[in-house]
């Protein structure tokens, strides 16, 4: 049973950034913190990540010693570290000596020394001296037995900046990655259309980087931009690996920000061994928890669909965060039910920022572990600690298992850099709002779902939801054609197949016109007041977006527009292929569409919730099972989690068992406010 989760760790990591560089000068409160830890049932620290000045208070002057001593002595307490390279914020004596390091805007401005995630990923100063700190970390503590994993930098791009630096560097290496993927200029001015306007570039020195002081209207030009502003930042990432390499073989992870527009991180996963990101819903801001628990539940699902493994949550708050207009309290029980919601969408950890609050700068007031006052007596230690024990009972049941749905959605970032930018009928359109309303109501029946990016594999999948799947990327439309004619699903919408991947609009018939069997012509965006609907078996459903118009040419036509000038074209139609069927959703309807849409074909293709039960709203199930095919039947858990303030009642209609009591659960249940109950089989085929 089971895997290694980091390096030799083999539970649930339950822990999280430890600062104590800012306590140095402190000896009673690193005492303090080894044994809050072990109260806390903490077993692993991520540690240095934001250490520099500390580690080389000067140029070539290194100082490791206090960072020996404490991963020495958290691990003689039995708690692992993962090391941080501390390249998330920069030290005065770097920055001041060599402005090269600093960030240059779009409208050509260099920063300040300050902040963090602002180095420039080009500036020969700064690769060099972080391979040169990054290697004599990993010499030092690569073997440490202690150590059990690499964490590089910190939140890379994030911090509200777009990553991207402007600097004459970055100009040259744009310039040498537009020469790579185009080869002649001639290409390249086909490509991004630069005729319109008389934009054509006669030699290589007139290209720029995107920007609003100069050109940010060449779409191709644009996405390119985007595109290489990834690709710059992932390369210092892969030396920083590189470094860290040199004298370790540790696992290496870097914490990623969800659906972060900036990175394509299905690129990035290539090259990590491990995907880690930090999770900070705003729960308890809106009328309902339901919303902010889906869209939750989509980005977890998306971290682990990078890698198609289990991933690590590398931050969560134990209690408020400080940096939106108002921050709320968790409520009690939603520090539980928020971690054990990572868990149940295959995380193999709970760590939080961060352990101990800071006094000083600006996130003083950011919850922690630990607070001002010091000590245990408070409701956010108890609550950690609570948890710590529950990961501690479930650890086995848990490690070695991951959620393998049979549905996935594509979720492609070119195709939301692409889509962001189209200067079309709608611009305010947001791929990833629209990307939640088509998860929301899967997740609201308890349906797992993966997501794939336009490169990815569909053969394990029975269904393939793409909404809104603007850019078609080479080879994409034979992939699906394929995956249909094999016998699968495909559903997506209009404003799909618009554009190839140059953003060059395609010319002809609809890429997939074969395989959706209708004909697509114009698209209206009816704005935030819509009066018309859809009729759908008998039911009429309002329009809350985008209204494609569209001919059946083979498809049937499941359901029309009721007004306008287009009443009665097509809003929903089916088209048999080969073996299998592709839907097209002609328009953005309200939520309970898609749900009754979803449960028709589900009950076509016998998919559904894997716990036999009957849930409520607000409460929902996933499974994680066997990591191997072979075993389906063998060591499922289930997570069933209630997101409702108030309790709930579900009825399970078979008999399982609490994991973590032995109770036997059958029949009506009722859960509290924001409680999670993990379950598994009561038929004994869960022993190990
Ligand atoms: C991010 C950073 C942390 C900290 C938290 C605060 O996740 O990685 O260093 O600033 O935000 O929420
Ligand atoms: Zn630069």
């Amino acid at each position: 049973m089971g895997r290694k989760v980091m390096g030799d760790f083999g539970g649930i990591i339950h822990g999280g950034d430890y600062n104590p560089d800012q306590w140095l000068d402190r000896p009673e409160i690193l005492a303090e913190d080894l044994q809050l830890m072990k109260k806390a049932n903490v077993n692993c620290v991520s540690l240095g990540i934001f250490a520099w000045s500390h580690l080389e208070p000067e140029e070539g002057n290194y100082d490791f010693e206090w960072l020996e001593e404490i991963i020495q002595r958290l691990y003689e307490h039995g708690i692992y570290t993962i090391l941080a390279t501390p390249t998330g914020a920069m030290p005065q004596w770097l920055t001041n000596k060599y402005e090269e390091v600093l960030q240059v805007n779009e409208y050509g401005v260099r920063n300040y020394p300050g902040k963090r995630h602002n180095y420039c990923p080009s500036s020969p100063v700064m690769r060099e001296k972080t391979r040169q700190l990054d290697m004599r970390l990993s010499e030092r503590f690569g073997g440490h037995p202690g150590v059990i994993g690499w964490h590089i930098s910190n939140e890379i791009g994030g911090n509200g900046g777009d990553g991207a630096c402007h600097c004459a560097y970055c100009q040259n290496a744009f310039r040498e990655w537009l020469k790579e993927r185009y080869g002649s200029l001639d290409r390249l001015n086909a490509a991004w259309w630069t005729g319109f306007w008389s934009h054509t570039y006669t030699d290589w020195s007139q290209i720029r980087s995107a920007s609003a002081r100069g050109e940010d209207l060449v779409h191709g030009q644009k996405l390119d931009w985007k595109r290489f502003v990834d690709s710059r930042q992932l390369d210092f990432c892969k030396e920083e690996i590189k470094a860290v390499r040199s004298h370790s073989t540790l696992p290496v992870t870097t914490n990623m920000m969800e659906f972060f527009y900036t990175f394509d991180y299905f690129q990035w996963a290539k090259t990590l061994d491990i995907i880690s990101w930090d999770s900070y819903p705003d729960w308890h801001s809106g009328t309902d928890e339901l919303r902010t628990a889906a869209t939750t539940a989509a980005a977890h699902s998306l971290m682990r669909s990078l890698k198609k493994q289990s991933f690590l949550l590398m931050e969560s708050t134990p209690s408020v965060v400080n940096w939106r207009s108002i921050n709320r309290l968790k409520r009690p029980g939603m520090h539980e039910l928020s971690s054990l919601q990572a868990v149940a969408c295959g995380s193999d950890s709970v760590q939080y920022f961060q352990w101990r609050k800071s006094r000083g700068s600006s996130e003083k007031y950011h919850g922690a572990v630990v607070d001002h006052r010091g000590g245990e007596d408070t409701r956010v230690f108890r609550e950690v600690t609570r948890l710590g024990e529950r990961l501690g009972k479930i650890a086995t049941r848990v490690i070695g298992t991951i959620n393998r749905p049979r549905i996935a959605m594509i979720f492609d970032w070119e195709n939301w850099w692409a889509l962001d930018d189209a200067y079309a009928v709608d611009n305010n359109l947001d791929y990833r709002e629209v990307f939640v309303d088509f998860f929301y109501p899967l997740w609201a029946l308890g349906i797992d779902v993966d997501m794939v990016d336009m490169e990815g594999a569909l053969d394990a999948y029975s269904v393939v939801i793409a909404p809104l799947n603007y850019m078609y990327k080479k080879g994409y439309a034979d992939k699906v054609r394929a995956f249909v004619r094999q016998g699968g699903c495909y559903i997506t919408t209009c404003w799909s197949g618009e554009v190839d991947e140059t953003d060059l609009t395609y010319t002809g018939a609809h890429p997939l016109e074969d395989v959706l069997g209708i004909r697509t012509e114009e698209i209206d965006a009816p704005g935030g007041y819509c009066e018309n609907s859809v009729r759908y078996q008998g039911v009429d459903y309002r329009i809350t977006g985008l209204c494609g118009l569209v001919h059946a040419l083979g498809a049937k036509v499941l359901a029309e527009y009721q007004n306008d000038f287009y009443k009665g074209y097509p809003a929903l139609t089916r088209n048999v292929y080969g073996n299998g069927e592709a839907y097209y959703i002609a328009s953005l309807n309200e939520q309970s569409f898609l749900k009754a849409f979803y449960s028709e074909v589900l009950r076509e293709r016998g998919l559904g919730c894997g716990l036999a039960v009957r849930l409520t709203e607000g409460v929902t199930v996933n499974e994680r099972n066997s990591t191997s095919e072979e075993q389906d039947t063998a060591e499922k858990i289930w997570f069933l989690q209630n997101f409702n303030r108030e309790p709930a009642t579900v009825e399970l209609l078979e008999c399982y068992e609490n994991v973590e009591t032995g109770e036997r659960l059958s029949g009506e249940i009722k859960l509290q406010a924001f409680e999670c109950v993990v379950l598994g089989r009561a038929d004994g085929r869960n022993e190990f």
